[in-house]
């Protein structure tokens, strides 16, 4: 694909033509969006794509390795092409073999050097234009993207596998065209162990024969980052016909009862949006150790066991992992830059969803929370990060682009459009955005162009293109957005405001029936730090050290650090000893990382904590403990 030419479709993409103005939409696959270059991929789409992945892997739970091989049906694109291009990261290649009429040859290949962000491009030339390729190959144990528990890091003390392939970690557990740019169906067949299970981003049966053999389909086509595997000791609970609960014995009964919304949530989704289109929606709970909240592979999200927490306060985790099923799976960013795509519609369809099944008062307080976050967030960030629509990330790491910017932002901007237009208009706008784009990959300019056709020509005087494009292409928050506001926030701001002021003591406070959010604020809005006295007299009150409520834990102890009140120290040891979500442990990491003394203290619990932490964890952690140097505050922290 040419420079002039890739300009020309994005330049269409932007426009429209004025005869698509008049007849209405135009079919989305008239512009190639999969030819706009993802620069996080040494694939060439343009020229060759994957179209179904067979994969055959034994798991190797003792070696930490995935053996086997991978199967690809292709499509050749450009008739001069001779060339396959795969990612790979620190992934041993076998053999390389071509279907050549009915015979299988071996096939020259070449392993680029190794690029510290995006692996080794896999080079596989051939004389004519083959249409199935073969890879035997074995993963390593350090694999970006698998993570390996030992039993005694599990819940039910028998080992544990499973993958987290977003963004660009896929590669390092199969050789592929890792860009969200192009999709694929697979198949796969999974040896392991009798005594553990496999479950996969595919058609995960309930019934299925626990004899380690395990075969999966996935007929439809979902981009590389949404492969996923895990591996376990694994059991089913059904929350209805078409979802339920996958987890480790001892967590079942837990994760059914807080996740028993799930239908709910699904149905008040698909009145708005239109059918899921996935056949069934499971959850699997991961041991504490997940990186994050939650993974939304299709048909079956990944979920943090964090948000157990006994009373469905935290349960907006599931409603934005089923929301993607429609904004990111159906719907895909065509390349990291445009993220918000994937993860600003999702948060608007997650609030959509709480408001429907616990009310509008729970919506607003965690919308106050998220702007909160917002507004830290922006302060850290260049201004060209604070844009919705990201240049390309060239030489970036696309987790850069993973920030509240993208997140609430990109939800805000949805929110905008939503008062403005009223849901009577916007929602089937959205309904229509998914089904026109349903199983493609997209970008911030074809978006541009659908609600210029599609909603403000439709609704003139509403909403300028001006007013558009300051929220997608100006860094912060433009002037015109509203911010959410929460009663019940009002009254815990008094009551925060009268404490600091000496006037009410914690013991008076009458807040038992305070949800999550509630004790989240008050804790939010504490000055950066507080008096011994302080400190000692919340926790006497509430008994913040030490609790089972990670998401509190998250803001208390970094707090106790800042504040100087040490009595919290083996508690901190314990909390970032058992969870690895990044959210919840980052803030802690960082503040101790801070002064000297904190930053040992930090480094002897990481020592501790390392052989538990997912690599993508200890990364993080690594990078926040690392001697300040000289280097600026530039480096922040993923938000999530
Ligand atoms: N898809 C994301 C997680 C992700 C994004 C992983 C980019 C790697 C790269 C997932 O849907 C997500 O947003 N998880 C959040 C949940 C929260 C916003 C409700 C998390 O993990 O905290
Ligand atoms: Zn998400």
């Amino acid at each position: 694909m040419n420079k002039i030419l890739l300009a020309g479709l994005l330049l269409a993409a932007l426009t429209g033509c004025k005869d698509e103005r008049e007849t209405g939409v135009k079919p989305t696959n008239v512009i190639d969006v999969s030819a706009v270059a993802d620069p996080n991929s040494f694939a060439q789409p343009e020229k060759v794509r994957i179209e179904h992945i067979e994969l055959d892997l034994g798991v190797d739970m003792d070696a930490r390795v995935l053996r086997g091989s991978a199967l690809y049906r292709l499509q050749w694109m450009d008739e001069r092409a001779s060339e396959l291009v795969l990612d790979t990261r620190g992934i041993d290649i076998r053999s390389v073999q071509g279907l050549d009429g009915k015979k299988w040859r071996d096939l020259k290949f070449k392993l680029d050097d190794e690029d510290a962000m995006y692996g080794s491009a896999l080079r596989i030339t051939m004389k004519q234009q083959l249409p199935q390729v073969r890879i035997n190959y074995a993963t390593r144990p350090e694999a970006s993207g698998l993570q390996w528990l030992s039993p005694e890091m599990t819940a039910s003390g028998q080992p544990f596998m499973f993958s987290q392939s977003q963004a660009i970690h896929a590669r390092s557990w199969v050789p592929l065209q890792d860009t969200p740019g192009v999709r694929f169906t697979y198949d796969a067949r999974i040896r392991t162990d009798p005594s553990l299970m496999a479950l996969m981003s595919a058609d995960n049966d309930p019934n299925a024969k626990r004899d380690g053999d395990y075969r999966f389909s996935m007929p439809q086509k979902i981009p590389s980052y949404l492969l996923a595997i895990a591996v376990g000791d694994l059991v089913f609970k059904p929350i209805s016909s078409r979802s339920g609960v996958w987890a480790e014995p001892s967590v079942i009964d837990a994760a059914a009862g807080e996740f028993s919304d799930t239908e709910k949530m699904i149905q008040v989704a698909e009145n708005l949006y239109g059918p899921y289109q996935w056949g069934r929606y499971d959850l699997l709970i991961l041991p504490a150790s997940f990186p994050f909240g939650g993974m939304e592979n299709p048909r079956l999200s990944f979920i943090t066991p964090t948000v157990i927490v006994g009373d469905k306060s935290l349960t907006s985790l599931i409603a934005h992992e089923l929301a993607h099923s429609w904004s990111g799976n159906l719907v895909t960013n065509s390349s990291w830059k445009d993220i918000w795509l994937n993860e600003g519609f999702t948060s608007y369809v997650e609030s959509r969803i709480v408001e429907a099944v616990y009310g509008k008062d729970q919506a607003d307080m965690e919308q106050v929370i998220s702007q909160f976050g917002l507004a830290a967030e922006l302060q850290e960030l260049a201004p060209d990060d604070q844009r919705l629509a990201l240049a390309p990330l060239a030489g970036r790491d696309p987790d850069e682009a993973l920030t509240d910017v993208a997140y609430i932002k990109g939800e805000w901007f949805l929110k905008f459009l939503e008062e403005r237009f009223g849901r009577d208009v916007f929602d089937p706008f959205l309904q229509h955005w998914f089904s026109t784009h349903a199983f493609t990959s997209t970008h911030s300019a074809e978006f541009e162009r659908f609600l210029e056709v599609e909603l403000l020509a439709k609704h003139p005087g509403k909403v300028s293109i001006g007013e558009v494009r300051e929220w997608l292409h100006e860094p912060g928050i433009p002037s015109t957005a509203t911010p959410a506001q929460s009663k019940r926030f009002d009254a815990v701001d008094a009551k925060n405001a009268k404490w600091l002021a000496g006037k009410l003591p914690a013991a008076e406070f009458e807040s038992s029936a305070w949800s999550t959010q509630e004790w989240l604020r008050f804790l939010e809005k504490m000055p950066d730090t507080l008096s011994p006295e302080q400190m000692a007299e919340l926790d006497a009150a509430f008994a913040f050290t030490g609790t089972a409520n990670a998401e509190i834990a998250q803001r208390w102890y970094p707090l106790t650090v800042r504040s100087g009140y040490t009595e919290a120290r083996s508690a901190i040891e314990a909390f970032l000893l058992k969870i690895g979500r990044r959210k919840l442990i980052m803030p802690t990491y960082d503040a101790l990382a801070k002064t000297p003394e904190g930053r040992e203290f930090g480094r002897q619990v990481f020592e501790k904590a390392r052989p538990g932490y997912h690599p993508i964890t200890v990364g993080s952690v690594e990078q926040a403990l690392a001697e300040p140097a000289s280097e600026p505050a530039a480096a922040t922290e993923p938000a999530q």
